[in-house]
């Protein structure tokens, strides 16, 4: 009898324990990455660091109805100097750049002489020329250098001299340069120009400063400070916010850039490879133009030098449904690539492989070396379709890609796709037509209000995890108040709960610039000197940098029936350390109970980050620190109470001694 009351006793312990230990799971050590897409000017005119605006002279009106070549461009004759301006295409660098500008210098006139020698447009230096005035003007700053380049040819009997400098808005010259075209070949002539003082409306001037006709093409003007000093490279500022963030994954080109508007403005990669002056630019889904200076050799790049692993997204050879029409209006637009150029294309999807992870003797590996990258990429993933109309022409297109990727490298992981929506008919048929292919995981989009967030904070529980598995590609609540990013971060605490089957997410769009914003929610604003961390940006950045590889639960009691309290927990193998995240959607402070008891030998000091205030606060490129994560210490045991703040993400890295 007494034998039997001690085994009961020990069973009602035990199944007490089970209760509250907490258990764990692996999840995706791939989680939170990056979305880049170029939309709102986040590429040229953004990250890109390339100050110069039309700089090949590509800019036409199948771009925008009212550009043309010239357009960011000015044709100047100071110190009544004549000449003329023309663009021409017939004696291309390259065919893939057809246009170009031919300067002829008839008169250089002399300042200060004359009738005419008193008022001001008679003083600095003569010559006929153009000048740029960049993206909304260039912002310079004093002592630091400019890398100019441009490509040019003589195309009269003499060698023509230029003179290239960075002017203010009133002529003031900040820095110059004197170069002489001497070859009837298209040849690259470069200078440093190193600004004497800051201005932030600065323009780009070249002059002919004696007589003669010459062809200019590719006029280009990049910070030497790029990020990592890369050649052709990305603005350090901005590149540095999003290294800042320790993502995973970043995902590129888009988005609808992907697929494009239209057969013909598919984003196809090869476009964007080999040197800048001979990348095939085009019109941009979003209402201007790609340069494809950053192409997809600077992408790769770009992954390296931050630890990302690259997500290519490429079309399913169908483009977008809205083609032809205004975003998510029309739906018909869906054109597809004839079947019978569907092995051309299936071959460019693997030729992607084979340049992003070819040995140099391979075809395409070899064009890779030759860009200046010998090793390989180290490409996993790719994306084929974004969020494409499930149609019969989608899916025997998709079909044929997918069978050639799996079937010649089975060590890709492709990423299927599953329409524009969080439920719906695309949505539904996708999902079918992936579990169908056995397609390894499924692209899904959403843009919701934050209450949705808060609702569907459940979604993925559900989730079959012997099916496809999920990558959230696109989602944000609409809008960068507080209480936006942190619906976005309750919900992200359960794509960690959920890491199991949610393999990968990423926010978007990511960035936007000023006075040139297709979509109003975005993760980052900037100017061409400013930038505006939104609160979503913040929430981002503490799940990117701090994303575990294991999932632990039941180590955060909180009040289970206000949905608007959230938690998780993880741990980073790579450090060893706990990761807690603590989110308060409510306006009050609420306490939350935190059990470490299944974790050894944890540091009793943790670093703490928080981001909180009020619902509506906003930060803008004017008052940018209305929100602000606060960084401290938290002293930590075994089993502590925490106080989340009310409106609020806390996260708590905990340290494991060995
Ligand atoms: O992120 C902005 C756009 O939203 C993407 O280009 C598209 O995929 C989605 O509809």
């Amino acid at each position: 009898m007494i034998v039997y009351l001690a085994v009961s006793l020990t069973v009602l312990a035990q199944s007490a324990r089970q209760q509250t230990t907490s258990t764990g799971k692996k999840i995706s050590p791939t989680l939170f990455g990056l979305f880049f897409e170029d939309i709102n000017y986040a590429a040229d005119g953004g990250l890109y660091a390339e100050m110069i605006q039309n700089r090949s002279f590509e800019y036409s009106p199948a771009d925008r109805r009212e550009w043309h070549s010239l357009t960011s461009w000015e044709y100047i004759t100071p110190v009544f100097s004549y000449g003329s301006l023309n663009v021409e295409t017939n004696k291309p660098i390259h065919p893939n750049n057809p246009h170009y500008a031919v300067l002829t210098i008839e008169h250089v006139g002399q300042p200060g002489v004359g009738e005419n020698s008193k008022i001001p447009e008679n003083k600095g230096v003569p010559g006929v020329g153009i000048k740029n005035r960049g993206y909304d003007h260039m912002v310079v700053k004093a002592g630091e250098k400019y890398a100019f380049s441009l490509f040019a040819c003589q195309l009269s009997a003499t060698p023509v001299a230029l003179t290239v400098s960075l002017q203010d808005p009133r002529g003031k010259i900040l820095s110059e340069s004197k170069l002489t075209v001497n070859s009837k070949d298209w040849n690259k002539y470069t200078a440093t120009l190193t600004a004497s003082e800051r201005s932030d409306s600065t323009s780009l001037v070249i002059l002919g400063t004696t007589q003669g006709k010459v062809g200019i093409d590719i006029v280009s003007l990049f910070p030497e400070n790029t990020f990592k000093n890369r050649q052709n490279g990305l603005r350090a500022d901005l590149a540095q916010l999003l290294a800042d963030m320790k993502p995973a994954f970043i995902r590129f080109p888009g988005g609808c850039l992907a697929h494009g508007d239209g057969l013909g403005n598919m984003y196809r990669w090869k476009n964007t490879i080999g040197p800048i002056e001979q990348r095939v630019e085009q019109r941009n889904i979003w209402g201007y133009h790609q340069t494809a200076g950053l192409g997809y050799y600077e992408y790769f790049q770009f992954c390296e030098d931050i630890g990302a692993k690259p997500l290519p997204v490429l079309p399913a050879a169908v483009s977008c449904q809205n083609s032809g029409g205004t975003w998510r209006i029309g739906g018909t637009g869906q054109k597809a690539i004839p079947m019978d150029e569907m092995k051309d294309y299936i071959q460019e999807v693997l030729d992607l492989i084979e340049w992003a992870n070819g040995s140099v003797s391979s075809t395409w590996g070899a064009k890779r070396a030759a860009a200046g990258h010998p090793k390989p990429f180290n490409l996993e993933f790719v994306g084929i379709g974004n969020e494409d109309k499930i149609t019969p022409e989608f899916e025997e297109r998709f079909k044929l890609i997918y069978d050639a990727v799996k079937a010649k490298h089975p060590e890709i992981t492709v990423i299927g796709t599953v329409g524009p929506f969080p439920d719906g008919e695309d949505f539904t048929k996708g999902w079918k037509y992936a579990n169908n292919l056995t397609v390894p995981m499924v692209d899904e989009h959403y843009y919701q209000q934050p209450d949705w967030f808060v609702r569907n904070q459940y979604r993925y529980d559900a989730y079959d995890r012997k099916q496809s598995h999920v990558y959230l590609g696109e989602y944000a609540s609409w809008g960068n108040k507080l209480k936006n990013a942190i619906s976005e971060a309750i919900y992200m605490t359960a794509l960690e709960r959920n890491g199991d089957v949610v393999d990968m997410a990423s926010y978007a769009p990511l960035l936007a610039k000023k006075n040139h914003t297709q979509w109003k929610t975005d993760m980052i604003f900037f100017d061409n000197e400013k930038v505006c961390l939104t609160p979503n940006y913040y929430v981002q950045k503490l799940f990117t940098a701090n994303q575990g590889d294991y999932y632990y639960d039941k180590i955060v009691s909180k009040n289970s029936k206000d949905s608007t309290l959230a938690a998780s927990c993880v741990k980073d193998s790579k450090t060893g350390d706990i990761i807690l995240k603590l989110v308060n959607g409510g306006t009050a402070s609420q306490s939350m109970k935190i059990d470490l008891s299944a974790f050894k030998k944890l540091a009793s000091q943790a670093e703490q980050v928080v981001i909180a205030g009020s619902a509506e606060a906003e930060n803008t490129l004017e008052n940018p620190q209305a929100i602000a994560p606060v960084q401290s210490k938290i002293k930590v045991s075994k089993s502590f109470q925490y106080n989340a703040p009310a409106m609020s993400l806390t996260v708590i890295r905990i340290k494991t001694q060995s």
